[in-house]
């Protein structure tokens, strides 16, 4: 098919879908078609994917691999936060009724992604969950947080900052990509001193969707009387997994991305027994300090995109997080399987089950990412990212790569128009 042929009827099928379907419409016909098979078996039953892609309203002129970055929401999600704007609008007394369900969403999240109500704030995004933890702390100088240099950078700018004026001491630890998990907790272990107050790091990083060990480095640093911040912007609802599992103390993440919620809506856990000793960013009474709802104390806010995570969170149920995941696995075992061979070409993500899904990058020997991705939008309509670690020069360290983040709208033809691009760029 040519590329205008495929425009024209990928476009048919968006109109028509829109007007004929729902998301959960989908999706009810998505199942009759995955029936009861195992997570592994439904990843490869197009016509399930085919319904629950019909769950979006999608711009059919591009092919979108940057779902790491923010997706779209499911059009049920998408209608619920725009039927929310106009009734609080309406009446912006509903704020109070939309309140009522801001409290369900709370319990259900909490249900969903195992832990307690009360141990659950709900943030604007992960920005927001962990500068809450990173300035929340009481520290002195010469105290030390252990870090990566692969870390989120606006939350190395804020340790940075929290140096420069308060003269804490930031480590920042390097690894090659990828990695074990024996080997980053042996670069951890290596760098805790008597001073380390905190260790901060992914749960999977935005660059290459490398993995930590987040129990065992969690319990490294509880051991250690050392308090444990995880990022999980990349994680919560990509990958199954329960956050009392993970045994850390404060975990952060955005809900925009995996989950698919409206923009603007993340979560920040915070273990019951640190509760108390976190500090709020926005002030709240002394009456307040062993409230979870304490780190929500930011003035008047929309609670619309707050109040739709509901129907993100029935659509992520319908489709089930093993599905999910078993599905992006799949999708991105696909185009690396497609470009592995060529030999100019150095995959930076895992290859093992259970340590990548959905979100993986590639370098190109030689060439900047910086120039593929315009490349790959202008002439293929692809949108990628760049994957790019500013850590020490050398062919481990100092990688530009590609990041290639699929959705579970995205389909086998988009991703063989993904491989047969990079070929033709090669
Ligand atoms: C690992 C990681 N942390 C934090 C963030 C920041 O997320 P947000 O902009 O939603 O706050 C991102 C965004 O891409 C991310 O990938």
């Amino acid at each position: 098919m040519s590329r205008r042929e495929f425009l024209r009827t990928s476009a048919a099928g968006a109109t028509v879908a829109t007007a004929a379907l729902s998301s959960l419409d989908a999706l009810a016909a998505a199942e009759a078609q995955g029936g009861p098979q195992s997570a592994e078996e439904v990843a490869v039953i197009e016509p399930y994917w085919r319904e629950v892609r019909q769950a979006f309203t999608l711009d059919p002129s591009l092919i979108n691999l940057n779902n790491g970055n923010t997706p779209p929401s499911p059009q049920t999600v998408h209608e619920a936060f725009k039927r929310h704007l106009d009734d609080s609008n309406r009446l912006p007394m509903h704020y109070l009724t939309l309140q009522a369900r801001v409290e369900e969403v709370r319990r259900e999240l909490a249900t969903e992604f195992g832990c307690d109500p009360a141990e659950l704030a709900l943030t604007r995004n992960a920005t927001e969950s962990l500068h809450i933890a990173q300035l929340g702390l009481d520290l002195r100088p010469g105290d030390e947080v252990i870090t990566t240099d692969q870390d989120y950078p606006r939350m190395l700018w804020l340790w940075d900052q929290r140096a420069r004026r308060e003269g804490i001491v930031i480590k920042r630890v390097q690894f090659p990509v990828p990695t074990t998990a024996a080997d980053l907790l042996q670069r951890f272990e290596s760098a805790i001193t008597p001073r380390t107050r905190v260790m901060h790091f992914c749960h999977i990083t935005n660059t290459t969707g490398q993995l930590f060990p987040v129990r065992e480095l969690s319990r490294l640093a509880r051991a250690r009387g050392i308090v444990s911040i995880v990022d999980g912007a990349q994680a919560v609802a990509h990958l199954p997994f329960q956050l009392r599992d993970l045994e850390c103390d404060l975990y952060g993440t955005s809900l925009h991305k995996w989950l698919m919620a409206p923009k603007g809506t993340g979560f920040l856990y915070v273990r019951r027994d640190m509760i108390e000793r976190v500090w709020p960013l926005y002030a709240a009474p002394d009456s307040m300090r062993g409230d979870v709802r304490k780190f929500e104390e930011i003035g008047t806010h929309p609670t619309a995109a707050r109040a739709a995570i509901a129907e993100a969170l029935t659509f992520h149920r319908a489709v089930g997080g093993e599905r999910k995941a078993a599905r992006l696995r799949y999708l991105t075992m696909r185009w690396i399987n497609g470009l592995r061979s060529r030999p100019q070409v150095r995959i930076l993500s895992s290859l093992e089950p259970n340590e990548t899904w959905g979100l993986a990058s590639f370098a190109i020997q030689g060439v900047n990412a910086a120039t593929v991705v315009p490349m790959l939008l202008e002439k293929h309509g692809i949108v990628v990212s760049a994957a790019v670690n500013q850590g020490l020069p050398g062919p481990v360290l100092d990688y530009s790569g590609v990041r290639v983040t699929p959705s579970i709208y995205t389909s086998i033809e988009e991703i063989d128009r993904f491989i047969a691009a990079v070929r033709t760029l090669l």
